[in-house]
């Protein structure tokens, strides 16, 4: 059932082309996206007010990946909550406004009550969901199915690839209606994100050398993940998977704002992985990484390949493949899913079933 895979970890690491494959194909028509299937249009998208993403976890960042896609594409506002804050904040939605839920199993309890809050509100509700029939997917008002299959290890990877490959199809079906891109350039994107399969596979080479640098962090009792941008919401992604299956501490942090706090925590030898994939910000994430060099960090940057960095600054560097930096995301995830997959089995731990965890997180 493993598939020869030792965990299902792996397993569903290693599936994340398929994954992200079937997902895309059937909502491409004509080299355009086409997101009609659930009753979505190009003049509904256009007419919503307001646009709110909800989720938990690694759901919650595959909806910080897509806000940032959409503002940038779009340029409309989108704003993204954590279920269990948007359910008690008495946010302001309107029935003019549209609410994204995004979640694998579609049973997660605070998912489902911040959807039925936006009933009471008289939103609509689209459900990005991998679980068919799911009470989410049920009582939403449009579901977009992502085609990850199942997913068994409590660790999101393949969930999380496939929530961001429908961002991504949203943010340009929007682009598009709105006007802020051209038909040529939403035809170019779409066909970029079809060859993301293909990338994910290549991006697969760094398994090695994910697994070298899993081997430096299995005695750390605490670490740091930063970037900017992009690379932030993938940071926050890459640590919450540490922690939940090798029980290492870490925390994410907004690169530049390391000095307003957090940098005093910066001891000797403490890792540090900077992602820095996005072109126009690499100088200012360098710049916060030799920061933490210079107090003493065991520095590892996640980093498009052929990046040069001044002597001394990075003590490993995992490579990616090159992308247009919007793209980052979907394969900048790989290393750091192998990261904190590579870190827990070789301390030994039970990889697919972390303690204190459930798949599926039905209780409030
Ligand atoms: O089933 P959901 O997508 O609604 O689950 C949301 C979170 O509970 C889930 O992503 C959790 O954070 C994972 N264990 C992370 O790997």
């Amino acid at each position: 059932e493993k598939g020869g895979y030792e965990h299902f970890m792996l397993k569903e690491i290693h599936e994340q082309p398929t994954a992200v494959k079937t997902t895309i194909s059937p909502r491409i028509n004509n080299g355009m996206p086409d997101l009609s299937e659930c009753g979505l249009t190009p003049e509904m998208l256009k007419n919503y007010r307001k646009f709110f993403i909800v989720a938990c976890g690694t759901a919650m960042h595959a909806g910080m990946v897509g806000k940032y896609v959409i503002e940038k594409l779009a340029r409309t506002e989108v704003t993204v909550d954590i279920a269990s804050e948007f359910r008690y904040r008495d946010p302001i939605v309107t029935s003019e406004d549209l609410v994204i839920v995004i979640s694998q199993s579609g049973e997660t309890a605070d998912t489902k009550a911040a959807l039925h809050l936006a009933h009471e509100k008289g939103a609509k509700v689209l459900a990005v969901v991998n679980v068919k029939g799911s009470s989410i997917a049920r009582e939403a008002d449009m579901v977009l199915y992502t085609h990850a299959g199942p997913e068994i290890s409590v660790a999101s990877t393949k969930a999380f690839s496939v929530q961001m490959a429908v961002m991504y199809l949203l943010a340009y079906e929007m682009a598009y209606a709105k006007g802020t891109i051209t038909e040529e350039e939403c035809r170019r994107l779409t066909a970029e994100l079809q060859k993301i399969p293909e990338m994910i596979e290549k991006t697969m080479e760094c398994e090695d050398r994910c697994k070298y640098v899993a081997s430096k962090l299995i005695t750390a009792t605490s670490l740091l993940y930063i970037g900017r941008g992009l690379d932030y919401t993938l940071s926050m992604e890459g640590s919450l998977k540490l922690k939940e299956i090798s029980y290492i501490h870490s925390e994410s942090y907004a690169a530049g704002e390391l000095k307003h706090g957090t940098i005093s925590l910066v001891t000797d030898g403490m890792p540090v992985i900077g992602v820095a994939t996005q072109s126009d910000l690499l100088e200012k994430t360098v710049s916060n990484i030799m920061e933490v060099k210079s107090r003493g960090a065991f520095t590892i940057t996640v980093c498009k390949e052929g990046t040069e960095f001044s002597e001394g600054v990075m003590d490993e560097v995992i490579e990616v493949p090159v992308l247009e930096d919007i793209l980052m995301p979907l394969i900048t995830v790989i290393p750091l899913q192998l990261v904190a997959y590579y870190t827990t089995v070789l301390k030994g731990l039970n990889v697919d079933k972390p303690r204190n965890l459930a798949k599926s997180v039905t209780v409030e």
